[in-house]
């Protein structure tokens, strides 16, 4: 794992930016996975800045998304769809339908994880994945228990998670207790991932994960087995390691 420390919020963002378009540069056909949370808006924003001051393409792009809540309709505005939409597809010249998430509203959930995983091999590999982690060490919604073998999954959130992402909903309750998420293994198929750390309260998190011990009770720790992770952390999530 490569590890870059940045002084703080603004420079994460940019930095994680700079390599989302050399990706794009590099090849404009790119498969680039997302990820929603507070950590990549950002990012985002740099995303768009770059589109509308330098140009950057994403007309040809894909983008497959980690995770979405089961049971919101895909309009309601605390879903993914909603949140990459307003974050970032609206902004930039992508095509909608190049823009895949799980359809948390699926009659059969199975069914769906079963799709979305196909379309991970269908379209994939991704060619840069976007992480951010939960405290508790998750990513997408793969929970502390998640097995490094897992594929795109349905899972109950910990009660943690609920509450880190009460902020967003209008009451802890309204949070979802379900999501559909790709597994650490679809994760794990993409050809570079990016992970992103920032603020004080990351800081436990990104100490655990720099002490290398892959253990299924910290699911981050699974990026060790992929061989190249780059980690950009600011100084506030940086600072017990
Ligand atoms: C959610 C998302 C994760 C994200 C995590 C951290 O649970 N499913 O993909 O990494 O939140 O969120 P934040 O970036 O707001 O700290």
């Amino acid at each position: 794992m490569k590890v870059v420390v940045v002084e703080n919020y603004d420079e994460m963002s940019l930095r994680a930016a700079e390599i989302v378009e050399q990706q794009v540069l590099k090849n404009a056909k790119s498969i680039l996975g997302l990820a929603t949370g507070s950590t990549p808006i950002g990012l985002y924003g740099k995303m768009i800045e770059g589109f509308k001051n330098r140009s950057v393409s994403y007309e040809q792009i894909k983008t497959i998304n980690l995770d979405e809540y089961q049971g919101l309709n895909r309009n309601h505005p605390n879903s993914y769809h909603s949140f990459m939409y307003e974050n970032l597809f609206k902004h930039i010249n992508i095509q909608m339908r190049n823009t895949y998430l799980p359809d948390g509203q699926a009659r059969s959930v199975e069914e769906e994880c079963e799709r979305y995983e196909a379309l991970i091999d269908r379209i994939g590999p991704v060619h840069l994945q976007i992480l951010g982690m939960g405290t508790n060490g998750h990513i997408g919604f793969n929970e502390p228990g998640t097995p490094e073998g897992s594929l795109t999954h349905c899972v109950e959130l910990d009660e943690s998670t609920r509450k880190n992402n009460a902020r967003f909903f209008e009451s802890p309750d309204a949070v979802p207790t379900h999501a559909i998420t790709m597994g650490i293994a679809s994760i794990l198929k993409s050809d570079r991932i990016l992970l992103l750390a920032s603020g004080k309260k990351k800081a436990p998190a990104v100490k655990k994960l720099m002490e290398q011990q892959v253990s299924e009770d910290f699911p981050a720790s699974y990026l060790w087995n992929h061989d190249d992770v780059t980690l950009i952390a600011d100084r506030d999530a940086y600072q017990l390691v």
